[in-house]
């Protein structure tokens, strides 16, 4: 049986140290795991560590026609950490960024996505941030508030996953 692909996308907030346990905590839990960055989610993570330690190539840009997929399909998401930029712009479907395209995507397939923001106070007073959070908690995407609560979150979409 191949394992579930579940894609991480990283955007353009503060990621480490938290990412790179994360995705082992992922891979022990039975995932696939690949990184996508954002363009400024790039400046955030060390890239080489990641490839080595997922064996897939971090991704951060849309390929040309002719490049093959050099990543497995998504099977679901976690975006951690999502930035404001991100999240509102999703809600918009804004695809300018090859992690937004993905997660479009995903959420017409009816892939589960699972969304992390990291926003400042003044940010998250701002009324888009809650607007966006409400619409997106309403397309279905599971919105939490810290990197402590996604092994669970995603542990329960394996399950869920296992089951259908
Ligand atoms: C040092 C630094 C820290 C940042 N931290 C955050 C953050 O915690 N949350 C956030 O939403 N944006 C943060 N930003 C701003 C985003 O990087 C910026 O809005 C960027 O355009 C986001 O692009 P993306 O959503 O495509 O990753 C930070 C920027 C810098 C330079």
């Amino acid at each position: 049986m191949p394992k579930p692909v579940l894609y991480i996308v990283a955007c353009g907030a503060p990621a480490a140290p938290d990412l790179p346990p994360f995705v082992a905590e992922m891979q022990a839990a039975g995932w696939d795991v690949c990184v996508i960055a954002t363009p400024d989610g790039l400046k955030f993570l060390d890239r080489e560590a990641l490839e080595a330690r997922t064996g897939h190539p971090v991704r951060s840009r849309y390929k040309q026609p002719a490049e093959p997929d050099v990543l497995p399909p998504a099977d679901a998401f976690v975006v951690a950490p999502a930035t404001f930029n991100t999240i509102n712009k999703m809600v918009h479907g804004a695809s300018d960024t090859l992690a937004l395209g993905l997660l479009n995507e995903g959420l017409g397939r009816g892939r589960p996505i699972i969304a992390m923001p990291v926003v400042n106070a003044d940010l998250a007073r701002h009324p888009a941030f809650p607007a966006s959070i409400d619409v997106l908690r309403r397309w279905g995407v599971e919105v939490v508030g810290s990197w402590a609560e996604l092994p669970g979150a995603a542990r329960a979409l394996l399950e869920k996953q296992a089951r259908t």
